[in-house]
């Protein structure tokens, strides 16, 4: 597989077989991080890897904690309100799961179809608390006093940590929830106080006959992101 072609057909993988990845692949996949560029080469990067029985009890707390009605508690504040554009892509995005993933009208006013549609998405937000069931979790560090730039970074590590992941035979799933009870992560996996734990990126080897990795978002046409002036 060359670049480009890595980067077209990546998409993010939310079932997942019961396999699990090697220390060694794991370590493979997040060696690709320090590639990316980085201001003036600080290289802000840290990652914890929860895996095997950690895994498993982070897990179960999360699935604790959310099923309690325990806040969200990112490191990194609250999720975004979006401008309109942005706002009608993952509206839109949010319809074209409906259709494709779950064969569900979003416009539909049949109680039966509502009521079928309320129970999906409380399962779904059950398997995001439960990472997915993957059979790992990258979660992405940097120290607290960096500058906020210091996230142009990070994303760029994490982004070629998805393609080396992509290129070995592995899906991944960036989520912000993942990162939503720092605590547990903390203890867990002896992350220390001075760094943020900006969110999870599960990993491991894509269910292919899952409706959950039956969508492939959209991408944005070039031309409508693209102004080139000569
Ligand atoms: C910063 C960030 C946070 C995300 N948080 C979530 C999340 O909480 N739950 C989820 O299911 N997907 C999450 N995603 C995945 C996006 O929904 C996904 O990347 C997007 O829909 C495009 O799909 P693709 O990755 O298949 O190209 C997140 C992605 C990013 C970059």
């Amino acid at each position: 597989m060359n670049v480009i072609e890595a980067i077209e057909s990546r998409h993010s993988v939310r079932a997942f077989l019961d396999k699990p990845v090697s220390d060694e692949l794991l370590t493979k996949v997040v060696a690709a991080a320090p590639c990316a560029p980085s201001w003036a080469c600080t290289r802000p990067w840290i990652y914890y890897v929860a895996t095997g029985d950690v895994l498993k009890r982070i897990r179960e707390q999360y699935v604790e904690l959310y099923t309690s009605g325990a806040p969200r508690a990112n490191d990194l504040p609250t999720e975004p309100k979006w401008p309109e554009r942005e706002n009608e892509n993952q509206l839109a995005w949010g319809r074209q799961r409906c259709r494709v993933q779950w064969n569900i009208d979003p416009n539909s006013t049949d109680p039966a179809e509502q009521a079928r549609f309320n129970e999906i998405k409380k399962h779904m937000r059950i398997m995001a608390m439960r990472f997915f069931d993957a059979p790992a979790v990258i979660f992405p560090c940097m120290d607290k006093r960096l500058h906020d730039w210091a996230l142009y970074d990070m994303g760029a590590g994490s982004m070629n940590i998805q393609l080396a992941a992509h290129e070995l035979g592995l899906g991944c799933i960036t989520a912000y929830h993942m990162g939503c009870y720092p605590e547990v992560l903390r203890r867990e996996l002896g992350i220390p106080e001075h760094l943020n734990i900006l969110l999870g990126i599960a990993i491991g080897y894509k269910d292919e006959d899952s409706c959950e990795n039956r969508d492939k978002a959209v991408r944005t046409p070039v031309d409508e992101i693209l102004t080139i002036v000569h």
